[in-house]
């Protein structure tokens, strides 16, 4: 295994021919600050021309979360325009994961919610340890979700299903997931990155320009919905100027529960 020392929110490690990005804030369920998310984006381009390597895995340090979402601490004092930044950029990193050439598995290990939940559906493929849980609860806070989540989440599991997810803000286990088609298998927490680097390994014997091509037309396939993506920026910049949003984020990190008008 071989470690970059040169991020200072992420790990990144070599697996065989598996890139390995672990989110390193365990001790606030990997929450995702605007610099971590950026460190993710350069370290899958970091690899995206490199021969040895044919596929990455994305997850998160520790068994309790993959990532609990975007740091609400980092964003509960921002201005619509910060909010808008914010946005425009987490969905930059998520096009980067999603457009990538070699394939991102996510391996799900624990709480994977809001833009952790948006994270995990800009990756391929889904692994999820039977702990996972997967939410986007940003209607508690007062806001959307802002890194593509109520586009994505359409996409992977259809509009009905994802509607009562966003609207609700329940969680769904990960046998729901495997059920609704959020995860594409389930193995237990200590065969997660075995089971990831495994289906990582068998890609040595596929083509690794075949395999771009065929990203390359998935993605082509949601084009048409670049506008709900616009519109989810839109929304989610002018929630934060809502008392909506002060009181959800303030409730949060007061941890009490809101009390909306
Ligand atoms: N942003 C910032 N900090 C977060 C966070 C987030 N999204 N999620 C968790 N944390 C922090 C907590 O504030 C806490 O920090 P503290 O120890 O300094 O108080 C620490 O991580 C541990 O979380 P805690 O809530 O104590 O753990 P738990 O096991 O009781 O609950 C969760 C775990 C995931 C259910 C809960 O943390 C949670 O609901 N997180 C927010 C989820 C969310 O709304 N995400 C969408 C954000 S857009």
């Amino acid at each position: 295994m071989n470690t970059d020392t040169s991020y200072s929110h992420i790990k990144t490690s070599i697996e065989n021919n598996a890139f390995i990005v672990m989110i390193d804030r365990e001790s606030k369920m990997n929450a995702l600050n605007i610099e971590l998310l950026k460190e993710i984006e350069t370290a899958v381009t970091s690899v995206q021309d490199d021969p040895g390597i044919r596929g990455i895995i994305i997850t998160g340090a520790g068994a309790k979360a993959f990532a609990a979402g975007a740091d609400i601490a980092e964003f509960a004092g921002f201005t619509p325009e910060e909010a808008e930044k914010m946005s425009r950029e987490g969905h930059n990193v998520m096009n980067t994961i999603e457009n990538s050439r070699l394939p991102v598995i996510a391996a799900v290990n624990g709480y994977a919610l809001g833009g952790g939940c948006e994270l995990a559906m800009a990756c391929h493929i889904r692994v999820v340890s039977p702990n996972a849980v997967f939410g986007q609860p940003e209607v508690n806070l007062g806001v959307p979700p802002g890194y593509g989540g109520t586009q994505r989440l359409a996409q992977i599991i259809g509009k009905g299903l994802a509607a009562e997810m966003l609207i609700t803000g329940n969680n769904m286990n990960a046998e729901r997931a495997k059920e609704t088609g959020l995860a594409n298998q389930i193995v237990e927490q200590e065969e997660l990155m075995p089971a990831c680097i495994r289906i990582i390994e068998k890609l040595a014997f596929k083509s690794p320009a075949a395999i771009g091509k065929v990203i390359k037309c998935l993605n082509d396939l949601y084009e048409p919905v670049a506008n709900g993506m616009e519109t989810e920026i839109r929304e989610f910049a002018s929630a934060f100027q809502t008392a909506d949003f002060n009181e959800g984020t303030a409730a949060f990190l007061e941890k009490r529960k809101p009390d909306y008008q």
